[in-house]
């Protein structure tokens, strides 16, 4: 791998890039992730009011009438990108489908931030949805902030949660507050890196220094609270003797997780997840990115030369114009509308213009971005998941993930003259990454899903977008699994061989499609030399 590390970066783009933070939040469905989201942007000063980040959303529901299905289960399958300004930097909120069926557009955003903060209902403690989220994660090495919420209600106990999360998860935890009392009795939160208790009052928008009380042994804390403080006083004695302090390295390394306790409904422990953000998490970092061939390099984020990479595909964003918008995060240089890229895979320059940028506070209109910062860029199908664009070099960026699916169904027309429009649909849906496609032998389509409720906004937009009626019906398939071959003939041996079990998907890659966990089993033991993988990269 080559570095450009000696090339001198441009001042401006290197102050720019360094007052970025790019970072998702993730959490099992109803955890308080939309609840934090709304308080974040309320101390970022990008709303003013509780409610609008819910009102929007309920708002979005009843005009995206082209999608019943999200209206009817009351869910967001949309996703988008917040931008507000705090305290002198930057910040990138990127929103994740919060339902599980979508959760392989969620494993893609994953790839586009630069941190995560963890959001866990203290009263749940770990969940699956949260274990398959740090899984992506941990591809990366994302460094992770943990919010424990809803300390107002009554919950486990905080040394039994912290214990679950780095027995299930995986990642040691460094509590960075520690909860004084909870549920009726929740009066606030320790400071273990500032030695002060900060103050809980219900419902109370912002806080002041007025209720930081410094001290653990303060007086004032046996006044105020005699019932909790001894508890408190013994929990930081053993986390002190007992657990690691929090290090930046091994946070940075993703092998560490700074801890927050709090409550997001009232606004309690948010600023000090905002202020983690600003001086822990990391700005817009390096990205491996192949350079033709088996070759590769470090894109640095304050390389001059503007580089980045589609991680999502959004169609119906206006239901009045049926174009996609396609999500890019900029890895390097600066965007600025009218700008000419190289369209890498496809192999052609392409102009930039009307690129969106996202502001969560609307009255605020920008026409540039840099290392860290999403752009929406109008595509009507040249775009797909994991293109790069750059400015002239032949790049492409690596990790951008499908996973195998779990759930299958074989797709049947019920006018048999449709079956271009289909093909079509499909193909497109595909592409997008709504749900995967596969072609098997003789030409029948298979339609392979994380969730099941992705079948059925794909029948709908089939529906809608491409008039075409398909019925889904199950099918004998257990998983899939991308097929690597060490030569031709070892190649041509297998297809020969399973012939029945094989399928190729958008992109063309062979997939071997397993009936059973047991028939993976015995393939695979019969052809050591040929790979089995469940994920593969795009591009
Ligand atoms: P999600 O996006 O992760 O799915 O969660 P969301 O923020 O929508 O929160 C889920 C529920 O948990 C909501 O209640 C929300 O009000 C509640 N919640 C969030 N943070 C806290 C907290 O700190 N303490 C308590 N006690 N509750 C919290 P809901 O009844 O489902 O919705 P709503 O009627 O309040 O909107």
């Amino acid at each position: 791998m080559t570095d450009t590390a000696a090339t001198p970066y441009p001042p401006e783009l290197l102050r720019d890039v360094a007052k970025r933070r790019t970072f998702a939040i993730i959490s099992h469905p109803d955890a308080g992730k939309t609840t934090l989201t709304e308080k974040l942007l309320l101390f970022g000063g990008a709303i003013q009011l509780a409610g609008t980040v819910k009102a929007r959303k309920s708002a979005r529901h009843a005009t995206s009438d082209w999608m019943e299905v999200e209206k009817q289960r009351g869910i967001s399958v949309t996703s988008s990108v917040m931008q507000f300004d705090y305290a002198g930097h930057t910040i990138n909120l990127l929103d994740t489908p919060g339902h599980e069926d979508f959760s392989e557009d969620t494993y893609r955003v994953l790839t586009a931030v630069d941190a995560a903060v963890m959001v866990i209902d203290a009263a749940k403690g770990v969940e699956t949805q949260t274990i398959k989220l740090l899984d992506v994660c941990r591809l990366r090495s994302t460094p992770i902030i943990t919010f424990i919420n809803k300390l107002d209600r009554e919950v486990r106990e905080p040394f039994d949660l912290l214990a679950e999360i780095e027995d299930v998860l995986k990642i040691q935890c460094a509590p960075v507050t520690w909860p004084l009392g909870m549920g009726k009795a929740f009066h606030g939160v320790y400071h273990l890196l500032r030695d002060s208790v900060l103050r809980f009052t219900a419902g109370q928008e912002k806080r002041t220094d007025a209720e930081i009380i410094q001290g653990l042994t303060n007086a004032q804390l046996d006044t105020l609270f005699p019932m909790e403080v001894g508890q408190l006083r013994e929990d930081v004695e053993l986390i002190q003797g007992a657990s690691t302090p929090f290090e930046l390295d091994e946070f940075l390394a993703g092998r560490q997780s700074p801890v927050f306790f709090g409550s997001g409904i009232n606004n309690f422990g948010v600023q000090e997840i905002l202020q983690a953000l600003i001086d822990w998490a990391p700005p817009p970092q390096a990205r491996v990115a192949g350079t033709g061939g088996a070759d590769t390099r470090m894109v640095q984020p304050a390389e001059e030369k503007f580089s980045g990479f589609v991680f999502k595909i959004q169609a119906n964003m206006d239901p009045k114009h049926r174009d996609r918008i396609a999500f890019f995060r900029i890895c390097s240089g600066r965007y600025s509308s009218g700008m000419k890229v190289r369209h890498v895979r496809a192999g052609r320059e392409m102009k930039l213009a009307n690129a969106l940028t996202f502001m969560a506070n609307e009255r605020v209109l920008k026409d540039d971005g840099v290392a860290g910062d999403i752009i929406g860029i109008h595509n009507h199908g040249q775009l797909q998941i994991g293109d790069t664009l750059s400015e002239g070099e032949n790049l492409g960026f690596k990790g951008i993930p499908y996973f195998s699916p779990e759930l299958f169904r074989a797709a049947r027309l019920r006018d048999p003259l449709k079956s271009k429009q289909l093909q079509k649909g499909l193909q497109e849906l595909g592409e997008e990454g709504a749900i995967q496609v596969f072609e098997l032998e003789g030409g029948n389509m298979l339609l392979g899903a994380v969730g099941v409720l992705q079948f059925e906004v794909v029948a709908q937009r089939l529906k809608d977008e491409y008039k075409v009626d398909a019925i889904f019906e199950s099918a004998d398939i257990h998983t899939a699994r991308w097929l690597t071959f060490p030569d031709e003939l070892t190649r041509r041996n297998f297809e020969r061989e399973q012939v029945m079990r094989l399928g190729k998907d958008v992109d063309g890659n062979p997939v071997y499609l397993a009936s059973s966990r047991y028939n993976l089993e015995v393939t695979m033991e019969k052809w050591p030399k040929v790979g089995f993988h469940a994920t593969r990269e795009h591009g």
